[in-house]
Formats: C-alpha cells, structure tokens, sequence
C-alpha cells in the first residue's frame, strides 16, 4: 500500500483484513508526515531572507498555499458495498479523525497569534451533540422549529446587557457567528437609523469594519491613529468638520486587532459634541471583539456603557470567553432594531440578523461557562492574561526585540521573525514588519519562555554571522520600544 500525499492510505487501496490498530502515540516530528497541511513542506528552519539595512526582510509573503492544501486534502469517497471493506473504511476513518486529533493538540499547545481563548472544558455539552439546534429568526420571538435554545440565548444576552449597563426592557441583541457579524449588524443599524451617515473608523480597525462599507455601498472616512494603534481624535474633528452636513456613524475599537489599542470612547462623543453632532445625528458602534470582555475587568479602565450615547456593542465568543466554535454577541438598542426587523410568516417570527439559520449549540457553550466563571472567574483570567503579557514583553526587550505593549491590552507586538518555519510554528499574525502575540487564558508563562528561547535561537540561525540586525521598527511601534541600533539603550 502506498500513502498518498497528505499521509493516509487511500481507502479504496485498502485490502481485506483486520483492521489496522488505531494510533496511539505518534511523535511529534511524525506529524508532518500525516497532517501536512498545517506543518510542512516547509523544511525545519526556512532559510532567513536577506536582511536589508534597516533589518526588515524583503521578501513577499507567498499567500499562495492552495497548491499545498489541494494536495494535502483528504479525498471523500463512496461508500464500499462489501461488509468488510465497509469496515475497512470505517477503521480507516476512525484512524484519520485520531491523528488530526493529535494534530489538533499540537496546533493548539504552539498557538500565539490569535486572539482564542484555547482552555475550556466543555464535556457536559457533548451529550446535546446529536441534536440539531436551530435557533432561527430573533431569539425574542419564537419561530415554529422547536429545536431550538433560545431560553440559554436569552439568559447570556441578559448576562451582556448587565455588563454594559442597559435595561431588559431596553435592549436587544442576538448571538451571532463572530465578532464580523457583529461589526456587519451594528453598522447596519447605524445606517437604516441615519440612513445617509458617513461611516467614519480608524486605519486600524478590522477589516470587516470596511467590509461593511463596501456591501452597503456606504460613504466612509479613515481616520488617523496614534502609535499605539489607538483612533487620533484631532484627525477625527478635522474630518467631520469637513463632513458636518451629514450624519456620523462610527466605528470605536475597544482593542484593535494588530495594537491591541483602545479607542477612547469619551473623547470621541467630545470630539463629536465639539463639532456640533447631536445625538440624534451620531450613531456608535463599539467593536469589542476581544477587550470588550476584558475592559469591564480592568479597574482602572474606561467603560463601555450603554449609559453613553452608543448604539450597539458586538463582542466575539470564542476569543476571550473560549468556545469551541467561532461565534459572538451582539447587543444594540431595541428602539434600533424596530428599523431593522421585518416579520416573516414562513418562520412565525422576525428576520432582524445578518444570517438565517443560526448556530443554537453555541447560546449552551456561553450560558456554560458564563454560570462557571461568573465575573470574578473573568477577573482572574485577565488579570493573568495582563501579567503574563509584562512578562513576554520584558523577556523580549531582555533579548533585544523591540516590543510594545498598550495599556490594558494583552497583544504584544514586536519584529517580525526572520524565519517564515518559525512564525507558522507559532502561528503569529503579521503584519509588515511586525507581528504580536495575544497572550490569552490558556497560554502559560513556560510557554512564553519556549517560545522566547526559540524565537532567540531563530535570530540566531538568521544571522549566521553572528552579526544580528534588529530592525528598526520605531515607525510602527515607537522609538520607546524600538530594539534597532538607532533607538535602543542596549544597543553598544
Ligand atoms: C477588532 C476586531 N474586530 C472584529 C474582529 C472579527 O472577529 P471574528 O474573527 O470573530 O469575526 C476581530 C478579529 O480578530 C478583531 O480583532
């Protein structure tokens, strides 16, 4: 028998026979040989792209990976006729979904660069599996499929209007597929309630923000951003008093995807006050994917409050919060929706979501760990996320990499590894010539130091000379921060 690209026999080479044993153990190193996708073929230690003066690599980044996936997917085939091949293929299967298990516990243990929560014990679920819940139409208004968990959908909304300040009988909101879909709903609601606003969001802000303005056809502004990533309130008042005959509809980040910034909720309805907005000519959507469940854990951080003139919060689930499928929170005031919703007969409730059907496992997964770790268990999480994130930050800046960390954020940015083989390790996020770690619940502080002393011996292999160049990353991070020759202290 031969194995085919991705590692695996070929069901239909399958002779009859017993079974082969399912895989138990398997070396870590053998991974590559079986799940591909995600580790090779790229050799151990990819060659350091030539340093140019500054330090910064020059070559592209290949996104083209399609060729590599096509030939690592795992084919689908028909089921065999015969009682016994049939079971050859069951065992072949069974043998497949154990060592992408294996895969998946190793992608998991070497995870830095996205914002997921990774720890999470969610075995009391398992047994609601086989169950195909549906919780379609608005989660306020029953439809007639009866498989459905609105009544857990509720209870966590109810939980997220008590965090940020709105009345039961004030708010709505749904559970969503992710943190977009909240950024797709809320600027929605910004647009049907002034229906010629100009959406104004920040350079940094996550591309669905743009997105958005791109499907809805919508006029938009970007606007400038300090260094530290967070939204430049001067460049704000200049460009609605450029616009100040139509309405504003902006977008805050409370905690931007690369910086890790926070907007500054206040000074922008300042700003928007100073140029002569009232509130019945502003709408605010705060996209709180991640820090939107950590601000309100922070002492001395600012609040996100419906008690301020916004209009609707989106926050993701499986980020900070830690479910197994990507979804999120979205909640606005009902007085909004009114615009938004329309009934429909066919489902005997209100279409008022971006989608149709809609995710019922994921209402279970956040009532669960809502009801276990309450506020106080969110407290403990980011107080260590916090801690932990100091720590690899003066680690790095320790070995020389330049490095920034915002104040109240657990993403640390810093330069861009050389070696292509060490950022997919690590599965970093990028981004020209930096690239972050978001140090959350599940990651370790013996995993920052692994992770600081391979980082350290990649550099090193980049520069065989022994002749290192830190980049000068001053420009994206701040000459505070910058490691480069020019701007570091260490530097001789
Ligand atoms: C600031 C910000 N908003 C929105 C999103 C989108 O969230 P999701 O991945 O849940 O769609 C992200 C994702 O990282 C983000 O960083």
């Amino acid at each position: 028998m031969t194995a085919t690209a991705n590692g695996f026999h070929a069901p239909w080479e399958l002779k009859h026979g017993p079974a082969s044993p399912l895989p138990r153990e398997i070396e870590l190193d053998r991974l590559r040989e079986i799940v591909p996708l995600a580790l090779a073929p790229e050799p151990e230690h990819s060659p350091a792209p030539a340093a140019s003066q500054n330090g910064h690599h020059k070559e592209p980044v290949n996104y083209d990976t399609r060729r590599r996936v096509q030939a690592a997917s795992l084919p689908v085939t028909e089921p065999v006729a015969d009682a016994e091949g049939a079971s050859d293929k069951e065992a072949y299967m069974a043998g497949v979904l154990a060592k992408f298990r294996m895969h998946l516990e190793e992608r998991t243990r070497h995870h830095l660069g996205y914002p997921y929560n990774l720890e999470f014990d969610y075995g009391a679920l398992s047994q609601l599996q086989g169950y195909s819940i549906n919780n379609l139409g608005d989660p306020f208004i029953e439809s007639n499929y009866g498989v459905h968990s609105r009544q857990f959908e509720v209870g966590v909304l109810d939980w997220f209007a008590r965090l940020w300040e709105i009345e039961k009988d004030d708010y709505w909101g749904y559970i969503t597929n992710c943190g977009t879909e909240g950024n797709l709903h809320g600027i929605l609601l910004g647009r049907e309630v002034l229906p010629n606003g100009i959406l104004y969001a920040s350079h940094e802000s996550h591309y669905s923000v743009f997105k958005a303005a791109r499907m809805y056809r919508m006029e938009r502004v970007k606007v400038a951003t300090l260094i530290t990533g967070e939204i430049d309130c001067a460049d704000l008042k200049t460009k609605l008093e450029a616009n100040k005959d139509k309405p504003a509809i902006i977008n805050v980040n409370i905690g931007t995807t690369v910086k890790g910034a926070v907007d500054d909720l206040d000074h922008v309805i300042e700003t928007l006050k100073e140029v002569g907005y009232t509130e019945d000519r502003f709408y605010i959507h705060v996209d709180g994917a991640l820090f939107g469940l950590m601000m309100p854990f922070v002492k001395k951080a600012p609040k996100v409050t419906f008690r301020k003139p916004i209009g609707s919060v989106s926050v993701s689930g499986h980020k900070f919060v830690g479910c197994p499928m990507p979804c999120g929170v979205q909640i606005t005031r009902l007085r909004h929706i009114e615009t938004l919703g329309r009934d429909v007969e066919y489902l005997a409730s209100r279409d008022a979501t971006i989608m149709g059907s809609r995710n019922g496992h994921a209402p279970l997964y956040l009532w669960y760990t809502l009801n276990r770790k309450g506020y106080r268990g969110f407290q403990k999480d980011v107080q260590k996320c916090l801690r932990n994130a100091l720590l690899l930050q003066s680690r790095l800046k320790e070995n020389r990499f330049g490095a920034m960390l915002n104040e109240l954020s657990s993403t640390v940015v810093f330069e861009r590894p050389p070696e292509e083989a060490f950022v997919r390790k690590w599965q970093l996020a990028c981004q020209g010539p930096i690239a972050h770690a978001v140090v959350m619940p599940n990651v370790s502080v013996d995993t920052l130091e692994e992770f600081v002393e391979e980082l350290v011996e990649s550099r090193a292999r980049a520069f065989p000379d022994g002749n290192i160049v830190v980049p000068c990353i001053a420009e994206q991070i701040g000459e505070g921060n910058c490691m480069c020759i020019k701007h570091s202290p260490l530097a001789e």
